[in-house]
């Protein structure tokens, strides 16, 4: 599909946002390891979450969705999950991967986990490191899904105390996961913390130890059986807080979007940058901060991103880069490596397609330097290169660019918000 974008006058309205991606996924899998009945309420439609629940499916657990979109799952315990009859398919979804892997790892059946060709060529040994060293017997192609997993022998895991060599969530949950079937402590050492959904959702003990976050999971940890619900997802709210900023007119609204600190470092960003976002209504929503936001239009100025902010903003820097093509000066994102492999090289895709649109961008190993020429972007036609987060920052780039913007394979959206451009163009006055 190919989305053709014009430059708006203004947005305005209240932006309708699917359920957070990084929740859906863990409220999913726990439910299913939990030894009964669980709801999720407001569990969405998007292609990532419905990987994970395919792929419970495939491992017999039973998931239904009622009338008013409430998901019941019949929790099959920890050791209750069927041998798949299939390789579990889990789409474009690196979080279905490696969070099943943890799971996988400790059955006493073997599994194999695959997905689709942009999944296939992102780094699997991540996850494979630890569980080996746990005692599972993984394999990998290259270094690369299909995962295969070998049924756990009857010794079962082993406990492991792993310090995690990058910052991220879902490594750290792989590990976690794989952690319920480990006879003894498993404990998972952080220096740079990451979203920290699982040790939320699972209750876990979190220990700060010389500036280092050691989250820790028991030998027969129970998984409780919950009612969740889901916020609205900050990361694509993202999109929304960058398109109200740059254009002049708006005032668009984001209700019950989740707002869990490890999050929700744009926030601070865009504010150092000069942007206008209020939040309301703070509450807490089962085990995560959640609060009401409200984005009106400001001039934004470069800024220095960096260190350890980077993953509590991983996925919003395609969208903060469209915002600092539009500020006037200098933005440098340093230690974004890890953008090199998400669903696509995220920092070569943003830096082409900016410069595609008249944007002054340089790549660096690790991350950008922008220098921003305020509203003066040119529209063209970019490429998605099939990744949701890139196809959606172009979106927002062409409501400020003048003229037109198409944006080619712009179907990928809804892998994380499937009504992503109707909800673009529904605000927006041209
Ligand atoms: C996620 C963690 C992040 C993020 C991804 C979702 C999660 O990946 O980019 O979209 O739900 O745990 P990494 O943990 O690999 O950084």
């Amino acid at each position: 599909m190919i989305q053709t974008v014009r430059q708006a006058s203004s947005l305005r309205g209240t932006v309708s946002l699917p359920a957070d991606k990084s929740i859906s996924h863990r409220s999913a899998i726990l439910a299913a390891l939990a030894g009964g009945r669980s709801r999720i309420y407001n569990f969405p439609r998007s292609a990532d979450p419905r990987s994970t629940l395919d792929c419970l499916r495939t491992l017999g657990v039973d998931a239904e969705r009622d009338d008013d979109g409430v998901l019941t799952v019949r929790g099959r315990s920890l050791h209750g999950l069927n041998p798949p009859s299939a390789p579990l398919d889990c789409g474009n979804s690196g979080t279905t991967m490696r969070l099943l892997s943890g799971v996988m790892a400790g059955q006493k059946f073997g599994s194999v986990l695959t997905g689709d060709e942009s999944l296939q060529q992102r780094p699997m040994e991540r996850i494979a490191d630890p569980l080996r060293a746990m005692g599972a017997r993984v394999e990998l192609r290259d270094g690369h899904a299909p995962v295969r997993i070998r049924p756990q022998r009857r010794s079962g895991l082993q406990p492991l105390e792993y310090r995690l060599p990058v910052a991220s969530a879902q490594v750290k949950s792989c590990v976690l996961l794989a952690g319920l079937y480990a006879a003894g402590e498993t404990v998972v050492i952080e220096s740079t913390p990451s979203r920290d959904h699982t040790e939320r959702m699972l209750g876990l003990d979190i220990q700060e130890v010389g500036g280092e976050r050691h989250i820790i999971v028991e030998e027969g940890h129970i998984v409780p059986t919950a009612t969740w619900s889901v916020p609205g997802d900050f990361s694509a709210a993202a999109f929304f807080l960058v398109a109200g900023t740059l254009v002049p007119g708006s005032e668009l609204h984001l209700d019950d979007v989740g707002l869990n600190p490890s999050r929700t470092a744009l926030l601070e960003v865009l504010d150092g940058m000069g942007a206008n976002i209020t939040v309301e209504n703070e509450r807490v929503q089962g085990n995560e901060p959640v609060g009401d936001l409200t984005v009106r239009p400001a001039t934004l100025s470069g800024i220095d991103v960096g260190g350890r902010l980077i993953p509590n903003l991983i996925d919003e820097i395609p969208v903060l880069a469209v915002a600092a093509a539009c500020a006037e000066g200098r933005t440098q994102i340093r230690d974004a490596e890890e953008l090199r492999v998400k669903e696509t090289d995220r920092l070569r895709a943003m830096s082409e397609n900016l410069r595609t649109l008249g944007a002054d961008v340089q790549e660096r190993e690790d991350g950008l330097i922008i220098d921003g020429n305020g509203p003066n972007l040119l529209g063209g036609t970019v490429q998605s290169q099939g990744d949701h987060r890139i196809a959606m920052a172009m979106g927002v780039a062409g409501l400020v660019a003048h003229g037109t913007t198409t944006v080619a394979d712009a179907e990928c959206a809804r892998v994380s918000f499937p009504g992503f451009w109707s909800e673009l163009s529904r605000v927006a006055s041209t």
